[in-house]
């Protein structure tokens, strides 16, 4: 073989390899309107460069248009409570995959994204730890009221009712119990002898649960049939000086009957992490409301890792493997 001939079966060897790599390359967007810790963006990077992939970042974005135009021509793309809606699926032409980095994906359109064969998954546990902190966090900055000097009480042997029995709902009764506090659970789809396995009190009903606590912390997904579902019947079953922590979402909420019932009890306290549409209003009860200034259950740099780290490997499983598991619009 001459020379030219052996050189030339080189190049098409060269290029063959080549229009394999192209036929895996990806590109990945991060969109996050509240950023990952910079570790956790590290992490990422190094898993999605790692596959050869393409990394782009969009964050602290402000309008939609800077979301429309970053998803263009993205494959994948990982985001936090970030809105991806049919127009924004619709935008990404390439879209394969949507990874949720965290547990509530109801801030995706799943009907959209399975219309437009997009996989959409989320990571489920991975930030639960810092919520349960966070939940218990909050509720010694309440008995304590807010720090302003004044004598509070304790959390030692106080009533916890945990709503719903999942990853966050676990941690939060681990860490209460280490408090002193004696726990209480309910959860529509997690069997009684489960939540007793835990070493917690598996009350009968939702009614139960706040009726006979001191506390009630929300872990309930925002669905058809929680959306609205905390209202005067639960909360005004509680007893005095009782305590209501939101660290799932605004829209389990029945905001009207919630201001309503506020109106009418001093005694009742509500705390969030998550601002209701009617904050505004909210606000009139001062000492007995407090919200955080911006979401933080899930703002750790441990909570981030876990979570952006688990989106990046699940979208490299995803395209190079076919992985489905977190599939949630199966
Ligand atoms: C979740 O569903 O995992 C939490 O609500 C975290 O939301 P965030 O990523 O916007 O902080």
């Amino acid at each position: 073989m001459r020379l030219e001939h052996i050189a030339l079966a080189q190049t098409s060897i060269l290029q063959f390899f080549k229009s394999l790599t192209f036929k895996i390359m990806a590109k990945v967007l991060i969109a996050t309107e509240k950023p990952f810790a910079a570790a956790a963006v590290a992490g990422i990077k190094e898993i999605i460069e790692g596959a050869g992939f393409e990394l782009a970042l969009l964050e602290k974005y402000t309008e939609k248009a800077q979301l429309l135009e970053a998803v263009a021509d993205v494959d994948a793309i990982i985001i936090r409570s970030d809105i991806v809606d049919a127009e924004v699926i619709d935008a990404a032409k390439n879209l394969k995959i949507v990874v949720r980095a965290g547990a509530g994906y109801d801030n995706v359109d799943l009907e959209a994204a399975t219309a437009h064969n997009v996989v959409v998954m989320n990571t489920p546990g991975q930030n639960a730890n810092a919520v349960a902190e966070l939940v218990l966090g909050l509720l010694v900055f309440t008995v304590r009221n807010f720090y302003n000097g004044k004598a509070g009480s304790e959390l030692m042997g106080k009533k916890l009712g945990i709503l719903a029995f999942g990853n966050v709902g676990r941690n939060v009764a681990r860490i209460a119990k280490g408090f002193g506090m004696e726990v209480s659970a309910y959860d529509a789809y997690c069997p009684a002898e489960v939540i007793e396995a835990a070493g917690v009190h598996a009350a009968a009903s939702q009614a139960e649960l706040f009726k006979t606590c001191d506390i009630v912390s929300l872990h309930i997904p925002a669905t058809d049939e929680t959306k609205g579902s905390i209202g005067k019947a639960l909360v005004g079953s509680m007893k005095q000086g009782a305590i209501l922590i939101n660290t799932a979402r605004k829209e389990v909420i029945n905001e009207p009957e919630l201001i309503a019932l506020l109106k009418e009890r001093e005694d009742l306290k509500y705390i969030t992490d998550i601002k209701p549409i009617a904050d505004a209003e909210f606000a009139q009860f001062e000492g007995r409301y407090y919200c955080t200034p911006k979401k933080m259950g899930a703002q750790t740099a441990e909570a981030n890792t876990n979570a952006g780290l688990a989106a990046a490997n699940q979208i490299v499983g995803f395209i190079k493997d076919g992985i489905t598991k977190f599939q949630v619009n199966k």
